[in-house]
């Protein structure tokens, strides 16, 4: 099954968490602060476009960063400095830049440091802290010397028991969206592009990799340089640090792992260069040279994360029969959609995702074939209509162009901007055959290079170059009401699985109650087996429970999907002889389109909820921020650590 379906869910998930338990989210289309009164004018004026940065790019904007850091694990702290090579457009006497739990010891200005006053102002949930550095119009460099707090939301500092290997600590960053001031003082916003090169201090056992040029080796004094040539926004910067190795797929691609993960990662993500070169014959060139990946240890929130040159993932893809690589295929996707052509703010999401969805689903079919993409795409159609049934048919956070105002970013999140997104791509494709479309993308794609695109110069741009004026082209589509209204249009393109159909006979023969050994499921491929656990019945007996069990061994399939499909079974009809292994996989694994919805099903009794309240302690301190936010909110974990006495 397609990967993000299941973080459609999710997505859902935490959004009905905000509109439910938070109350944080407003329909109303008025600029709000992060603490939800009405933003003054001199919030609105905070950048123009992007609200949730400090910076004031057209005033004075950054365009390279040298990183001189080291990675301590003692403390928990990042240390080191931040040199930006800036361009003082106005000739303003005050630079802006976003921090979050960081510490500033000193700034200084020039190649030859003159100190220079600076002050961090003010504080607002989504933003952090406002960096006011004091400039001259000739200054060309800024220096921030500076640490990280440990509670920094992009750092996940893991011990070594909670690596694979249990012999080294390991280190990951998140920065999307807005989590890479809390590892760097820098403009955070998807619309600041800036080159960088980086020297990271390691322990001497680790090695330190980053979305930038990389080493394949460890080296012995623990100092490793790195360099990204092309112009990315702050939320692709990212860092890992472990006890990792590299073992390479073809000529420009490669895996990281650690030592017992690397040759599984490199046979289940073997088609790398396939991939690059289906994008490739279709959009246009690679232009980050190598395309590697590295698998991090299970705690990791998602299922995968664009970082340039190299995408971090999950252990969870990792099936032993490719059949989860489409995530693969969507973070490479991101190479073009998203990190050379990136969305101009989060409101515009859709660009980043709604594309690489579009894109992800190219690669598979060119590589599996129609049939088996249809199925990827029914699953995602039909947690779409899931999540719009959730959301409100008529909220305007169905719309394409988002409306985040001060809300929490990680809002953008949902499936409308990947599912919704890429059915309106279709939609065009269809509208003026694949031939002129794909000839269109490869154009928007080089023209458009390392620049920001927001929903509306898009759209500009498709009106004048693709429709030329065709009102009959431009009716069919519908731009307007995929782009700025509710829900799914009348022209959704219909989404059919042969296969699924077949797989929705079986479901009815089980249960008619044919025997399950009887269903023909030995040859069934894991997007199959997903659709027939989504439309089993919600009640089963205990007896039927074990049937299914003992016929298929899922409570220990080794195929992440599959195994979280069915614990939703299980916990829905309290099988409660697999508990444990239910409670294993929750300790063990920190991916919140798991984790999510399997605590949110444990929530919806009294007794579920106080097993789940129970795992959660000791699974807690192994998943990442991004994860306990939502898991928090799921089982009101404040309340729960009051009434069991902590
Ligand atoms: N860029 C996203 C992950 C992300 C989005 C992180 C927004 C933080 C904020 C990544 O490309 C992604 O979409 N990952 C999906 C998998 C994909 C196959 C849909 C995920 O992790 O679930
Ligand atoms: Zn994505």
């Amino acid at each position: 099954m397609h990967i993000s379906n299941l973080t459609r869910i999710s997505h859902s998930l935490i959004f009905i968490l905000c509109v439910g338990i938070l109350g944080a989210c407003n329909q109303e289309n008025k600029p709000r602060t992060s603490e939800g009164q009405q933003m003054t004018q001199e919030d609105q004026e905070l950048n123009g476009v992007d609200r949730y940065t400090y910076a004031r790019p057209h005033d004075a904007v950054i365009t390279h960063l040298d990183l001189d850091i080291k990675v301590n694990f003692v403390n928990k702290k990042i240390t080191g400095k931040a040199s930006f090579q800036i361009n003082n457009k106005t000739g303003v006497d005050k630079i802006f830049f976003d921090t979050k739990h960081i510490d500033i010891e000193r700034v200084t200005i020039g190649t030859e440091e003159e100190k220079t006053e600076f002050a961090l102002v003010g504080f607002r949930e989504f933003l952090g802290r406002k960096l006011e550095i004091s400039i001259l119009p000739s200054t060309e460099v800024v220096n921030i010397y500076y640490s990280t707090r440990p509670e920094a939301m992009a750092l996940q500092w893991l011990s070594p028991q909670q690596t694979v290997e249990k012999n080294y600590p390991f280190l990951y960053t998140q920065s999307e969206p807005t989590y890479a001031r809390s590892w760097i003082p820098t403009q955070d916003s998807p619309g600041i592009r800036f080159t960088y090169n980086a020297r990271v201090e390691v322990p001497k056992e680790l090695m330190a990799v980053m979305s930038a040029s990389n080493p394949q080796e460890k080296n012995a004094d623990g100092i490793y340089e790195f360099e990204m040539k092309q112009p990315i926004p702050g939320y692709l910067i990212a860092l890992a640090v472990g006890d990792f190795s590299f073992k390479s797929t073809g000529p420009r691609s490669g895996v990281y792992a650690e030592a017992s993960v690397v040759d599984a990662a490199a046979q289940e993500f073997g088609e790398l260069e396939e991939m690059i070169d289906a994008v490739e014959k279709l959009y246009g060139p690679y232009r980050w040279e190598r395309y590697d990946l590295i698998v991090l240890p299970p705690s990791f929130p998602f299922g995968g994360m664009e970082n340039p040159r190299l995408t971090f993932a999950t252990p969870t893809i990792i099936a032993g029969d490719r059949s989860l690589v489409s995530v693969v295929a969507h973070e490479l996707s991101h190479s073009w959609s998203g990190n050379l052509v990136t969305s101009a703010t989060w409101n515009d999401f859709w660009i980043n995702e709604g594309f690489t969805v579009y894109l992800e689903r190219r690669i598979m079919e060119e590589l599996y074939g129609a049939s088996y993409t249809r199925m990827l795409r029914l699953i995602g159609y039909q947690d779409l209509e899931g999540t719009i049934e959730l959301m409100g048919e008529t909220s305007m956070d169905t719309h394409l162009k988002l409306q985040l105002d001060g809300r929490d970013p990680d809002e953008a999140l949902t499936d409308i901007a990947y599912e919704k997104g890429a059915l309106f791509l279709q939609v065009v494709e269809e509208a003026v055959g694949r031939e002129r479309w794909d000839e269109y993308l490869k154009n928007y794609f080089d023209k458009f290079a390392f620049q920001s695109m927001s929903t509306e110069k898009f759209l500009d741009h498709m009106r004048e170059t693709l429709m030329n004026g065709d009102a009959d082209l431009a009716k069919q589509i519908n731009i307007d009401a995929w782009v700025y209204g509710p829900g799914l249009p009348d022209n959704c393109p219909v989404v059919k699985s042969e296969r699924f159909e077949l797989i929705d006979e079986a479901v009815s023969k089980w249960v008619a109650g044919e025997n399950a050994e009887a269903l023909g499921a030995k040859e069934w491929y894991t997007h199959e087996w997903l659709h027939f656990l989504r439309h089993l019945p919600n009640e089963i007996s205990t007896e039927r429970m074990a049937e299914l069990d003992q016929s298929f061994n899922l409570s220990n399939s080794q195929n992440s999907e599959i195994i979280a499909a069915w614990f939703i079974h299980v916990i829905n009809n309290n099988y409660e002889v697999v508990y444990d292994k239910l409670e294993a996989f929750l300790v063990k694994v920190g991916r919140r389109k798991f984790l999510a919805p399997l605590y949110k099903e444990l929530a919806k009794t009294e007794a579920n909820k106080k097993i789940g309240i129970a795992i959660y302690k000791k699974a807690r301190t192994n998943y990442h921020q991004i994860s306990t936010v939502t898991i928090d909110g799921i089982l009101g974990w404040e309340d729960a650590r009051y009434l069991m006495q902590e």
